[in-house]
Order: structure tokens, then sequence, then C-alpha cells
């Protein structure tokens, strides 16, 4: 159990003794608190399935690492790496810090960066510079963030002019029914949400990215979605930060130990990538990738990027600027050498024939393939 830093985390509850009330920025910093601190406890039982695909290696590659073009394209503009900082924070003081930080970043190596949920400047504008990251990331996509359940209602025209004020290249939305459930006065009613996408479709002024939160999207759904005007869906699937052990941690004994139930729930990324193809390059992979060679097999597999979460908070929190870059390098490093030993001098030549899958990777995917009629 992490030791929380603000007064209202759950366990030290509001005077009226429900949950409900809980400030929203309170909230987000009790989840940076724990997301820092007590990484161990709030991993996925399961793994992500990268570790049951392996590349074909080229010891004849003619190829200069000179050669390897490792950008892509994204959101209309040309980005470095197929790699993106997932959705996090901001809403707390050390949540703007650190989207600043990681905006510096991924301005520094030109790769996509995400804004933690913007739910609370629906109501609380004044913390509007949280999330205003465009002076710290001028040129790279900015990816704004929204609950599902938050564009349910008739009218986004204030989340729109938020999107517009932001300067955002994009808005995400996320799915989260799990954590939700776990979350002191989470949302208890999920229906609709469907509509309220395909709606939002519609009339946001922004391409629109449905993600998860670390329990993945079922294939058939991702179809639905992407059929419906879905510029890109991720995956964001099992096998990394899993959101009801963050709750876990915020809870008492006993609801704990109910939450702790969970500990294996979800789909794994690799495994639902697998079982929905590549999708015209529409789908992005996240969740539990931990490494550029992750990052990799996403992009065998169908992906079109792939994005990491947890590792980037601890990675900022504890190192700043410098330990993303440090990250992002590394990242990159792998990216570069995985391509030129499989003699892959763009992205679009890293392809399903440069690897091969265990035995068991396969038969989970014929399995999820099967319960999604695919
Ligand atoms: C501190 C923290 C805060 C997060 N907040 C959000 C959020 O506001 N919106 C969202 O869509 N996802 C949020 N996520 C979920 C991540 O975007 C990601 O989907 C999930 O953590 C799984 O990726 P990982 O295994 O790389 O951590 C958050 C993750 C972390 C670690």
């Amino acid at each position: 159990m992490v030791t929380v830093s603000t007064s209202s985390a759950n366990k030290n509850l509001n005077s009226s003794g429900t949950s409900d009330q809980l400030d929203i920025s309170d909230r987000k910093q009790s989840h940076l608190d724990i997301c820092h601190t007590d990484a161990a406890s709030i991993q996925s039982g399961i793994v992500s399935g990268f570790e049951g695909v392996h590349f074909i290696h080229d010891a004849l590659p003619e190829l200069s690492m000179e050669d390897i073009d490792s950008s892509c394209e994204f959101l209309g503009q040309r980005v470095s790496l197929p790699l993106f900082i997932s959705c996090m924070t901001g809403g707390s003081a050390q949540g703007m810090t650190a989207n600043r930080k990681l905006a510096e970043a991924a301005e520094a190596k030109n790769i996509p960066v995400g804004l933690g949920s913007i739910r609370v400047l629906l109501e609380q504008e004044n913390l509007f510079e949280h999330f205003h990251i465009k002076p710290y990331a001028p040129h790279v996509p900015i990816l704004a963030n929204i609950g599902a359940v938050q564009v349910r209602g008739d009218d986004n025209t204030k989340l729109y002019k938020l999107l517009e004020k932001l300067q955002a290249h994009a808005l995400v939305i996320h799915l989260n029914p799990g954590q939700e459930l776990f979350q002191p006065g989470g949302d208890t009613d999920f229906r609709g949400l469907l509509g309220a996408i395909q709606q939002t479709v519609k009339t946001c002024p922004l391409p629109v990215i449905v993600k998860e939160t670390g329990f993945g999207i079922r294939p058939h759904q991702i179809k639905t979605l992407l059929n419906m005007g879905v510029k890109y869906v991720d995956i964001a699937g099992a096998g990394g930060t899993n959101w009801v052990l963050v709750e876990a941690q915020r809870l008492n004994k006993n609801e704990e130990q109910l939450a702790n139930e969970f500990t294996d729930w979800g789909l794994p990324t690799a495994y639902v990538l697998d079982s929905v193809g590549s999708m015209s390059g529409r789908v992005l992979a996240s969740g539990g990738l931990k490494s550029g060679m992750d990052l990799m097999k996403s992009i065998a597999l169908g992906s079109k990027m792939g994005g990491l979460a947890g590792i980037f908070i601890r990675d900022v929190l504890s190192g700043g600027v410098e330990a993303v870059i440090r990250r992002i390098e590394g990242i990159e490093k792998v990216i570069r050498s995985v391509m030129l030993l499989t003699s892959s001098k763009t992205l679009k030549d890293v392809t399903a024939d440069k690897i091969w899958r265990e035995t068991s990777f396969i038969s989970n995917v014929e399995q999820i393939k099967k319960a999604e009629g695919m």
C-alpha cells in the first residue's frame, strides 16, 4: 500500500465520508503518487503477449544504418519515430510540471505527446495552464483526452472550444469501465457510449482516436469504431499498468482485496493486435509496451505506432526531461537496430513476414479470433 501525499486520497475522505465529492485534482495527484512509487503492485498479472513474437534475424542485410528511415506520418505531420507518449496527466501541480516536461521531451525528439483527461477543465477552466503544453511542444502532434462518458451529453461545444484553445491535433476518447467501477464515486452506467462516440466523430473539429486504459478493446469493437469514422483505435491493452490495481491502492482493505481479483483482467495488447490485423494502419498499440523491441514487434503485427504511459511517467517524475529523452533515445536505438537486422529500410518494410510466433501465441490469438467471429 502506497502512502499518497494528498489529504483526499480515499482513505482520508471528506467530511461526508463519501467519496464522490473527491476533488479531481487530488485524485489526479494520488494517481501520480501511486504510479510513481508503487510501480510493482499496479502491474498487470498477465503479460502483453509480445514475448511470444520474435524477429527473423537477417545476417546479410544490404543496408547501412544511414539508410534507415524510422519516421512516419501521424495526424498530418512527419514524426521521427512510431512512438507516442500516451495520455496521462494534468489537473494537479505536479501533473502540470510533468505535462510540460513530457512535452519538452516529445518536442526534442519529434514525437506525439498525449494529455491526461481534460474533464477537469470543463468545470475548472482556471486549470487551463495545466494542459496548455503548446508552448513546450510547438511542432509535434498534441493529443487531448476525455472520457467517453463525458461526451455522452447533448452538447460538446465547451469541449470543442477547449480543444481549439489547447491547439490539439486530435481528441482521444478513453474507455475505462473497469477503473470506474473501483474508483470511489466512479461511473457505473456505460450505456450509449458507442452512439456518443459516433456523434462526436460527426461533430468534433478534430480527428477522434479511441483508446482503453490498460484492459484492451475487443477486436470486433475496434472494427466497429474504425468503420464509424474513428481515425485510430489505440488498443491500450493488458500487460502493463492495471487501473483497477491503481484504484485498489486508494480503497479500504476489504475493497482492495476485491479489486485485486482483477489482477489478471484484460485483453493482452499483442493478441488483440494480431487478431484484428493492420486495419489499414489505423490501429495503435499501447498497454504493457516496455521497450523498443515490444514496439517493433507491434509494428510487425500491424500497428501504426506504439505508446508507453507508466514507464514515461516514472521517468519524468524521477529524472525529468533528460530521463524521458534518454528513454526515447534508447527506444530509437532499438527501433533502428531492429530495422537494420530485418533488412527494413522504412517502417513499411517491418511486416508480419519478418516475425515468427510461438505456438502458444498462435493458439491464444486463434481463441480470441474465434470469440470475436473473425
Ligand atoms: C499516471 C497515469 C495517468 C493516466 N491518466 C490517463 C488519462 O487521463 N486518460 C487516459 O486515457 N489514460 C490515462 N492513463 C492510461 C494510459 O494512457 C495507458 O493507457 C495505460 O497506463 C496503459 O499503458 P502502460 O501499460 O504503458 O502504462 C494514465 C496512465 C498513467 C500511468
